[in-house]
């Protein structure tokens, strides 16, 4: 396991006298000589439970038997949210278990070597998920956007011959303890509601779209088998340095060897042990692609795991070599410094809602390396790791946030909260580790951070964060004000949202610059630290125009833009590390007098489309990256 669990372990001392740390790993699942994987994403069969308590499904079992028996079932297609695929407004709002099942054929060889150990993984799912094989119970997950998996093995070789069923109920209700946190209310004003009537409450600005959002999977390890690795990297000169950790379970005793190739498949270094330095001479470092004519450097670290019997396990695992540091003005990777010039994104497109999908993946990626952008933020919850994977491909830098968004209600800063929020950053840091792109941990997005109880609680959060992985920096979010903030002493980066002349005087533009230039003033004068402007913008719908500017036109949001861009090129040169616009794509938001069917501070409308907006970027970005970089040769950079 990495790091210490001390600080969540006396938590949950306290509370209720045991200590539950996080167990094993959840590397990402790939095929190997060892492995196999079969992707059982695709139509499954689909049923809300409409029934007033949303607790009929549990009361009848709906997972002993084909889910088609116990009553209507509908297609859905997995991965996707399930609220905008059909015509019924009580599906878009519903609220509470619905039920997913599907039919998959297993190979028969994988059932018959008893050598082989096959888990059912689901990507995510929104919120609380019940898996069932064959009617058996296999894991519950908490958490609506991490990993989570099975060894179902056991149940599959009891019932071989048939298909396997996978049912798998998905409960998006939020609690004051759940991140991010939520309320049920009960309407019971007889003349205005009808009798059993509730809404759920957020204090999120997005819309609360569930179901399961990414991919399902089968996969076979063997019974031995590499269940976690963990690697850090240094350099010293022209030697690069690759710490590794390989933990393996199924047997007593495993030989494990650790090869490291180049990419031109040659081997640079090589290791016998479970843990070790790997020392590469003439290192190719892993830099974001603005900073170097050779960016994006991936090693291949092959581990082989062989046990007493002789069966040998193989994972491959991409490793960027690189280091990041934060001193009290800048943000340092491989000791240069780095200006985020970046985007706030949502994992949220049309119909498919928040369902994994690989054509707005690489469309995403397209835009941001159209526009020059060199980082962005998972605002606000960790984004699919194929997302990640791409940034490390192409040399984007993220600063990876966990579902810790809404935090406003003072019951949302207890011990139970917080123990939940620690395991989060554990599945978090779990499963991110290894990314090259990763170079910051974001615990939360604007919390109400001025309240008493958020010191203990960011305090804690942060000290855990940092015993997990004590290679990156750890930031929050604030939008609270620099003098009452209670937990922005125990952070690295100091992140600041602020939307000028548009929740605050809207409409004055002109106040932006005297209130933006106080804004960082105010924060580095107390805190001596580097400073992100994590969000700003305004919102511009698409095609709606006017000169002089106002409020919800391209003009107005480009206006808002560069009046915030002239402060950043002053604060730039002093601590200010770096601007996130938030946000790339207009995005669905719930309901409300203020959103327009969504929020449109995208810079593209949701269908990737440019606003006025996205073209001055693009020009700002490639100027910036021309003046503090290393512009690639593929560019066409808009100020040629
Ligand atoms: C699931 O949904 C129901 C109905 O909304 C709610 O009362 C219950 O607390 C939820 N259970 C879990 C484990 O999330
Ligand atoms: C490997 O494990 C040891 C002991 O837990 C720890 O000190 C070290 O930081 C770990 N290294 C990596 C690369 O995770
Ligand atoms: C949370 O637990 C800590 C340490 O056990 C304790 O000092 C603190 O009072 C608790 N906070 C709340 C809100 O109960
Ligand atoms: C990059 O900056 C240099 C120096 O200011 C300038 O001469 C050159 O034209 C710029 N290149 C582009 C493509 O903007």
């Amino acid at each position: 396991m990495m790091g210490s669990t001390g600080a969540k372990c006396a938590l949950l001392a306290a509370l209720c006298g045991v200590c539950q740390a996080l167990q094993g790993g959840m590397l990402f699942p790939t095929e190997s000589p060892s492995r196999e994987v079969k992707d059982v994403s695709g139509l499954w069969s689909f049923r809300a439970d409409l029934s007033p308590e949303r607790n009929r499904g549990f009361e009848q079992q709906w997972y002993r038997s084909p889910l088609a028996e116990t009553g209507p079932v509908i297609d859905m297609p997995v991965p996707s949210s399930y609220n905008d695929i059909t015509q019924d407004a009580k599906i878009r709002d519903f609220i509470g278990w619905v039920w997913y099942e599907k039919d998959v054929w297993v190979p028969a060889r994988w059932i018959q070597d008893r050598g082989a150990r096959i888990v059912l993984r689901v990507g995510s799912a929104h919120y609380y998920s019940v898996l069932w094989v064959n009617g058996v119970e296999m894991t519950e997950h908490e958490g609506g956007h991490l990993p989570f998996e099975a060894d179902i093995s056991g149940a599959l070789r009891q019932t071989s011959g048939n298909p396997c069923r996978i049912t798998i109920a998905v409960n998006n209700t939020l609690t004051l303890e759940t991140l991010p946190p939520g309320t049920i209310q009960y309407m019971n004003d007889r003349s205005r509601y009808p009798a059993g009537y509730f809404v759920q409450n957020t204090n999120f600005d997005f819309f609360n779209y569930a179901g399961i959002h990414r991919p399902v999977l089968l996969y076979t390890t063997p019974k031995a088998h590499i269940d976690d690795i963990s690697v850090e990297t240094a350099f010293s000169d022209n030697i690069g340095l690759v710490s590794f950790n390989v933990s393996v379970l199924g047997c007593s005793k495993a030989a494990v060897k650790v090869t490291l190739s180049a990419q031109d498949g040659r081997c640079v270094a090589s290791a016998d042990g479970s843990r070790g330095v790997l020392k590469v001479t003439d290192v190719s470092l892993w830099w974001p692609y603005l900073m170097h004519e050779n960016p994006a450097y991936l090693y291949s670290m092959e581990v082989q795991a062989t046990a007493e019997d002789g069966q040998t396990d193989v994972y491959t695992l991409p490793v960027g070599i690189r280091t990041v540091k934060v001193t009290s003005t800048q943000f340092l990777i491989n000791n240069k410094p780095f200006y985020f010039h970046g985007v706030n994104k949502h994992e949220d497109a049309d119909i498919r809602g928040k369902g994994f999908d690989w054509p707005l993946v690489v469309k995403d990626f397209n835009l941001m390396k159209w526009m020059g952008v060199n980082s962005f933020r998972t605002s606000h919850y960790p984004y699919a790791e194929e997302i990640l994977q791409m940034a490390d491909r192409h040399g984007i830098v993220i600063i990876d946030e966990c579902p810790g968004v809404g935090i406003k209600d003072i019951r949302s800063f207890g011990n139970v909260s917080l123990a939940h929020h620690l395991t989060v950053m554990e599945e978090l840091v779990r499963r991110d580790k290894n990314h090259p792109s990763v170079v910051m941990w974001s615990v939360a997005n604007e919390p109400a951070s001025e309240m008493p109880p958020a010191g203990f609680y960011f305090k804690e959060l942060v000290s855990h964060t940092k015993s997990l992985d004590s290679s990156r920096p750890v930031t929050y979010i604030t939008d609270s004000n620099y003098a009452r903030d209670q937990g922005a002493q125990y952070v690295d980066v100091i992140c600041v949202n602020s939307y000028l002349s548009w929740y605050h005087d809207p409409g004055h533009t002109e106040l932006i610059s005297l209130q933006l230039n106080t804004q960082f003033d105010d924060w580095y004068d107390k805190y001596q630290k580097p400073i992100i402007q994590s969000e700003y913008g305004a919102d511009a719908v698409p095609g709606l125009h006017s000169d002089p500017p106002m409020m919800f036109t391209e003009e107005y949001q480009t206006t808002v833009l560069q009046n915030y861009h002239n402060v950043f090129d002053q604060k730039r040169k002093e601590f200010v590390i770096g601007e996130l616009i938030w946000n790339f794509a207009d995005f669905m938001t719930a309901q409300t007098i203020t959103r327009v069917v969504g929020n449109k501070k995208g810079i593209f409308t949701r269908q990737r489309q440019p606003k006025a907006g996205a073209l001055l970027l693009r020009e700002r970005y490639w100027r910036i990256a021309n003046e503090t970089g290393v512009l690639p040769t593929w560019a066409r950079y808009p100020c040629q």
